[in-house]
């Protein structure tokens, strides 16, 4: 199960990281992602509306829905409990990993070192989040990483946007990019589906060329 959710999430190439204000807002935000042809969302649980807004796109059937910022075994039991497919953290937590073991869901914590990829290997995780992107080295770094670790791949985010993620995607070892630039928090508050379905829209294109 944790593997066709990685195969979902790396068809889609992209994974829109949302910060919810208002659980509320989270139904208008499931349309644009729907409409803008990118149905994955990864909610993070850095406000308290996130376990409800997991539920509310969960609840759709047809949004991938994950949850990020993840930094407990507590919060893996509260976002899967809420629907989440998927589990995404900054850094590598061994409690963390294991609870979404435990659940069956798909663990995708952050690594952007040989050490870190190696301990994320030793969990049994092959796939890590590649966390501040941008600041890690970006794209050179992560073509580095993968002359070693041939059979791990990687999903940017921090820094990823419009200009730089092909030079992200062209590369074999990225499964996909995250990042908030087509979910901007402003807009998903003022729920501005017309505004984020185009954003969203945009960014599919670009991951297709
Ligand atoms: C994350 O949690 O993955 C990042 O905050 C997203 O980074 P970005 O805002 O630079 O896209």
């Amino acid at each position: 199960m944790a593997m066709d959710v990685l195969d979902r999430l790396a068809g889609h190439r992209v994974v829109p990281v949302v910060v919810l204000d208002d659980a509320e807002d989270a139904a208008s935000l499931g349309r644009a992602l729907v409409d803008g042809g990118l149905p994955v969302a990864e909610v993070t649980f850095r406000t308290a509306a996130a376990e409800r807004a997991i539920g509310v796109l969960a609840e759709r059937g047809d949004v991938l829905v994950g949850a990020g910022t993840v930094l407990t075994p507590g919060q893996v039991d509260r976002a899967v409990g809420a629907g989440a497919r998927f589990v995404v953290s900054p850094g590598l937590s061994r409690a963390v990993v294991e609870r979404c073991g435990e659940h069956g869901v798909l663990a995708l914590p952050g690594a952007v070192t040989a050490t870190e990829v190696q301990a994320a290997l030793e969990l049994g995780v092959s796939t890590v989040k590649f966390f501040p992107a941008g600041t890690s080295g970006g794209p050179a770094a992560i073509a580095a990483l993968a002359a070693p670790f041939g059979h791990v791949r990687f999903v940017p985010t921090g820094g990823v946007g419009p200009e730089n993620l092909r030079e992200y995607l062209d590369l074999p070892a990225v499964a996909a990019v995250g990042g908030s630039w087509m979910v901007p928090r402003a807009r998903v508050a003022a729920r501005d589906t017309a505004g984020i379905t185009e954003l969203v829209a945009d960014a599919v294109a670009r991951a297709r060329d």
